[in-house]
This record gives C-alpha cells, sequence and structure tokens, in this order.
C-alpha cells in the first residue's frame, strides 16, 4: 500500500463535509418562517431599542441552532450598535461560567477566582461606555443550573442601564425545561417564543437533496437513498440530523463495498448502525447504578430465569425480584454498593423511558402482582457494550 493508492481510491463523496451535523449550511430550507420571525423580534437593535428576549424551542434536528446560527452572520453583516455573543451552555453550565465567558469576550477579560459582581462591572461598563448591545445566544440553555438567578441578573442589569440593554435568545429542545424556571424568569424569558415544528418526510427529502448535491460526486447518490433516509426520519422524529447520518452512513458503507452509488440498500444498513451509535450514546451517559441494572438484566437473559418459566411465549421478561437479585450479586462482584430495591425499581423506570427495557404488569398470579421486564436489545451486544463502560 502507499499514498498514491490510497488518493486514487474511488469515492462517492466529494465533500463530506457537507453531509456533516456540524456544517453550517448556506441555505436553511423551510424555516423561512421560524428565521423571519426571529429576525423581526432581533430587528429593533440597529435603531437602538432592545430586541426581546425570545425562546426558541423544538425537537432535536429541527435546524434551531442553524437558523440561529445563520441569523448571526446577516447580524454581522450590518453595521449596529450590538454583538451577537453565541453560547453553548453544555461547555458554559453555571451564571459565573457565562459571565466570565461575556467579559473575556467583550473586554478580553476572564481570570478565574473573581466573584462574578466582577464580570458583571466589566460587562456594564462596556455597554454603558458605548450605549451598547449585548444579545447573548443560550444553546441547550435548559442544561444551565442556576439560570433563575442568571435570568435575574440580566433583568436586574437592565434595570440599570440607561442606555444600551442585554437580550437573550435561548434555545432549548426540553419543553417540560419550563416548569423549572420561577414565574418571574419565565415571564422574563419568554417575551416572545418561536416554535420550530418536526420536518415532514417531503421536506427532509428537500434538505437531503440539497446537501447531497454539496456533498456527493454526480450521480453517487441514489433518489432511493434520499427518499428511504427522509421516510425514516420522518417517521421516527422529524430529525434533520438523523437523516443526514443516515445517509453520510450510507455513502460510507458504499465506499467500504467499493460502490459506485448510494441507494436505498445502503441507507438500511446505515439504519442499523445509526441506531446501535444512538443506544451506545445513551447508555454510556446513563449514572452507573442504570448500568448496573441493565447489564444485570442483560447477563439475566444470557443466563435464563432460574425460576420456572412464565409462559412460554414470554421468557424474555424477568420479574422485579429475579432482577435485583441479579444487581446485588453484580454490585458484590463490582465492587459496588448496593441500593435499595426501591431505586432498582426507579431505575428501571428511567431505561424504560429511554427505550432500553420495556415492562409489563404480571396480572394477578400466585406471588401476586409483578413487574415484568424484558431488554429491547441484543442481551449479548447490551453485556459487551455495558461491560465496557462499567470495567474502565
Ligand atoms: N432546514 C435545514 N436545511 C438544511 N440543513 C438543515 C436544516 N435543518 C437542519 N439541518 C441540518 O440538520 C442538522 C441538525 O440541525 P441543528 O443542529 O440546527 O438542530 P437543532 O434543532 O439545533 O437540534 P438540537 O436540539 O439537537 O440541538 C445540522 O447538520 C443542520 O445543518
Ligand atoms: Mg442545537
Amino acid at each position: 500500500m502507499n499514498f498514491k493508492d490510497i488518493l486514487a481510491e474511488k469515492s462517492v463523496f466529494i465533500n463530506k463535509d457537507a453531509l456533516s451535523p456540524h456544517y453550517l449550511p448556506e441555505k436553511i430550507i423551510h424555516r423561512e418562517k421560524e428565521i423571519e420571525k426571529i429576525m423581526r423580534v432581533m430587528a429593533p437593535v440597529f435603531k437602538n431599542k432592545r430586541p426581546n428576549n425570545v425562546f426558541i424551542y423544538g425537537k432535536t434536528g429541527t435546524g434551531k441552532t442553524s437558523s440561529v446560527k445563520y441569523i448571526m452572520k446577516q447580524f454581522k453583516e450590518l453595521p449596529s450598535n450590538g454583538i451577537i455573543n453565541y453560547i453553548n451552555c453544555r461547555m458554559y453550565n453555571t451564571r459565573y461560567k457565562i459571565l466570565q465567558k461575556l467579559a473575556n469576550d467583550i473586554v478580553g477579560f476572564s481570570k478565574n477566582g473573581f466573584p462574578p459582581s466582577h464580570f458583571y462591572e466589566r460587562i456594564m461598563s462596556w455597554i454603558n461606555n458605548g450605549n451598547r448591545f449585548l444579545i447573548i445566544v443560550l444553546d441547550e440553555i435548559d442544561v444551565i443550573k442556576d439560570l433563575n438567578e442568571l435570568i435575574y441578573t440580566i433583568t436586574r442589569a437592565n434595570d440599570e442601564l440607561k442606555a444600551g440593554g442585554i437580550s437573550i435568545i435561548g434555545i432549548s429542545n426540553k419543553i417540560s425545561f419550563k416548569n423549572q424556571l420561577d414565574n418571574r424568569s419565565k415571564s422574563a424569558l419568554l417575551e416572545s417564543e418561536v416554535v420550530f415544528p418536526p420536518y415532514n418526510s417531503e421536506q427532509l427529502k428537500e434538505i437531503l437533496t440539497y446537501r447531497a448535491n454539496l456533498g456527493f460526486n454526480e450521480n453517487s447518490c441514489d433518489t432511493s437513498a434520499i427518499n428511504l433516509a427522509a421516510a425514516i426520519a420522518a417517521r421516527e422524529t422529524g430529525d434533520a440530523r438523523y437523516a443526514l447520518k443516515l445517509l453520510m452512513y450510507a455513502g460510507e458503507i458504499a465506499d467500504e463495498r467499493k460502490d459506485d452509488v448510494v441507494t436505498y440498500r445502503h441507507v438500511e444498513e446505515a439504519r442499523k448502525s445509526v441506531e446501535k451509535d444512538l443506544v451506545m450514546e445513551a447508555v454510556a451517559t446513563l449514572p452507573e447504578h442504570q448500568q448496573l441494572v441493565l447489564y444485570s438484566l442483560a447477563l439475566l437473559s444470557i443466563r435464563g430465569s432460574k425460576y420456572q418459566k412464565l409462559n412460554e411465549e414470554n421468557d424474555e421478561y424477568f420479574m422485579m425480584g429475579e432482577l435485583y437479585e441479579a444487581y446485588q450479586k453484580t454490585c458484590k462482584e463490582l465492587k459496588r454498593e448496593v441500593r435499595s430495591s426501591r431505586w432498582c425499581k426507579e431505575y428501571i423506570k428511567e431505561l424504560e423511558a429511554l427505550g432500553l427495557v420495556e415492562t409489563i404488569s404480571s396480572g394477578k398470579g400466585i406471588r401476586g402482582h409483578s413487574t415484568l421486564i424484558r431488554l429491547l436489545y441484543s442481551k449479548d451486544w447490551i453485556r459487551k457494550t455495558v461491560e465496557g463502560m462499567l470495567l474502565h
């Protein structure tokens, strides 16, 4: 093997980046209305008025982040007395970190160890000195630990400022998160609201076609691949990220096989591997004891119940009591502290909510009511996956 051979290998891709979820497309199709609404909220800044705060909500992969980044680009092209600062709240998840980052980005000062008031004053004097407007994009705002305090700080800042102001563009895919806010923060954040609905399969087809034209060589991606990827994503979630991922994986599979054209067959296979990826991600972020319960269920499923079979068809289901015994055993073997069976039940509820297990009620039987639990993914694969995580 040499480099020349590698470089000469054929590929269905011409620019794989264009299919990646991090790529910022030049056009955001099917979001014209939502983008316009947000722009109208922000427009007063060009007339030296503070824009309302806006809260953007929509399920994952509905184009929220991309649309806001698109708007930011437009915003920067026109002169104004304002700046927009984008914050990924997964990285900056407290009021302190956010104020520090803002102070650093705006006036280049971010040493640790100062009280938050220090950063606050810096930001305030920057605004005051030029009657400026600061627009903060808080992406994934729901993960901020002390969000009420942050919103309160910003509201207070606006009260104190004679000219200029601070506005928030909050983005979230968790609708229930609003309930965690106290009433004052809620009404401050929700000055205006924009909802991003999931895409339907026609819209996804267009989005995919647009990205496929940028990412694949001419005639390397069959419409059957785009149609299937769009249909799968629309049926499941309306998530454009998922649809793009399917198409990109499908291309990789075609390359591996040295096929010239990506078709629905490659998408079918990609779907299997994307699903595994998603489960893997979900499992990796579980708290340890939920992993232990899941792992114990996988071991139990491999070994089989030591009690009489509940009935022939239902032999993948296990009683809560038996699972709890298995969990205790696992904890002992892996030298983890055992939690009570009430906790174990809680963990199972959460695993069920994530779609990793399924529970049914046994109905009245000799042992009275019991919950029966079944693993929803391959037992060997779950065992291997979780084992790797627990032993690291
Ligand atoms: N209308 C669109 N046109 C082109 N590409 C799109 C469109 N909507 C979404 N995408 C693409 O789908 C992917 C996901 O979009 P984005 O990151 O904006 O979703 P999101 O709503 O912020 O999701 P999350 O809630 O998970 O953060 C990105 O790669 C983006 O480029
Ligand atoms: Mg996003």
